[in-house]
């Protein structure tokens, strides 16, 4: 499976995106596990990211609906409850990192869930040291935010729906 082969069984790719790598059978697993998650909200989940001169499978991009237990932000109104977000997540194989590809990738997936689907906010937790990452967030325009929480990273990456301040 070449989702496999170019992200899931790569160590440098898989060390920030899901700490260790999986085999193929575990792979093909998570995959169907995380469709029946969002069997109820069609529009979220993982879509591979191709190359369209030659259908390469480059990586993975992702809106992932998320029970946040380790999130608590300045601007919500602190809650028995934990904070339900939409987290924007992506792994692009080592031999397609640097070229744009995911930032390409996000802002698509981006505008869709800003333009079509009406989501106020998107997340994303990025440790420090994931300097790609932080750079590619930065790039696609998301602010880092105090993460109050006393088990969080201390910020997490935010970038707001600004179109439904015009609405
Ligand atoms: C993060 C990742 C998706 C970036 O993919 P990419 O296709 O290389 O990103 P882009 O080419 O679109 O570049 C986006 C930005 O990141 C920067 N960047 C990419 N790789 C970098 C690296 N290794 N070191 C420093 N900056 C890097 C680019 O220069 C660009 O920033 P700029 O606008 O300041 O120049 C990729 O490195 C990856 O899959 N990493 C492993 C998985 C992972 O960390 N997932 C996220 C977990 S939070």
């Amino acid at each position: 499976m070449e989702i496999h082969r170019v992200v899931f069984s790569d160590p440098a790719v898989c060390h920030f995106y899901c700490t260790n790598t999986r085999t193929e059978q575990e792979t093909r697993e998570w995959l169907i596990h995380r469709k029946w998650q969002v069997r109820n909200e069609d529009e979220l989940g993982f879509l591979a990211v191709v190359r369209k001169e030659d259908n390469q499978i480059m990586g993975l991009v992702a809106l992932q609906l998320l029970v946040a237990y380790w999130l608590r932000l300045a601007d919500a109104p602190e809650t028995p409850f934990h904070p339900l977000i939409v987290e924007l997540s992506y792994a692009i194989g080592q031999a397609y990192q640097r070229q744009g590809y995911a930032t390409e990738a996000c802002q698509a997936v981006i505008e869709y869930g800003f333009k079509e689907m009406g989501l106020s906010r998107l997340t994303n937790g990025v440790v420090p040291e994931n300097v790609a990452s932080s750079r590619l967030c930065a790039r696609l325009g998301f602010h880092q935010a105090p993460n109050l929480h006393p088990e969080g990273t201390g910020h997490v990456w935010i970038l707001d729906n600004t179109m439904l301040d015009t609405q």
